[in-house]
């Protein structure tokens, strides 16, 4: 997903950063579904990071859980809007200039419950970090 990505990022002067272990991570779920939930997760931190520079995406492996994480440091969304930016159509203001319908967060989280992981929208000070952990 990251090497389909880099020239869209490229091209927006923009790169993602990827921090992924040296040895492979499983996770068992819906292939398809989980590649959705990555591309809607790069895309967001591309089109809704202003002018931030990096994307940062890492893999994690720990006892018994696979830990993704996918950082920006534009913008970031409110604290008071990170439940509701989960909802379909919703979208902040100030996206309403960028193109979108505000479903992918929902599909996100859909494919996150699906899976039995935990999605967590945290203050990157500044920026959004998405943190999603998988039970391995
Ligand atoms: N990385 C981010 N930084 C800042 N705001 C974000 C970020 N990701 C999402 N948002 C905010 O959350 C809203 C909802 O995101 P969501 O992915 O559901 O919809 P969208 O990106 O606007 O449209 P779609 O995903 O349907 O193309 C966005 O419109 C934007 O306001
Ligand atoms: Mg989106």
């Amino acid at each position: 997903m990251i090497e389909l990505y880099e020239p869209a990022a490229g091209e927006q002067g923009k790169r993602l950063l990827c921090d992924l272990p040296e040895t492979s991570t499983h996770v068992t779920g819906d292939r398809a579904l989980l590649g959705q939930l990555l591309a809607n997760l790069i895309e967001n931190a591309l089109r809704h990071s202003g002018d931030a520079e990096a994307v940062e995406i890492s893999l994690n492996q720990t006892a018994g859980q696979v830990v993704l994480t996918l950082a920006d440091s534009g913008p970031g969304i409110p604290a008071a809007d990170r439940d509701k930016v989960l909802q379909r159509l919703y979208r902040l203001d100030r996206s309403r200039g960028t193109p979108g319908h505000g479903l992918g967060l929902a599909l996100v989280d859909g494919v996150a419950k699906l899976h039995g992981a935990r999605l967590e929208l945290i203050d990157n000070a500044p920026g959004l970090r998405v943190v999603i952990t998988f039970d391995s």
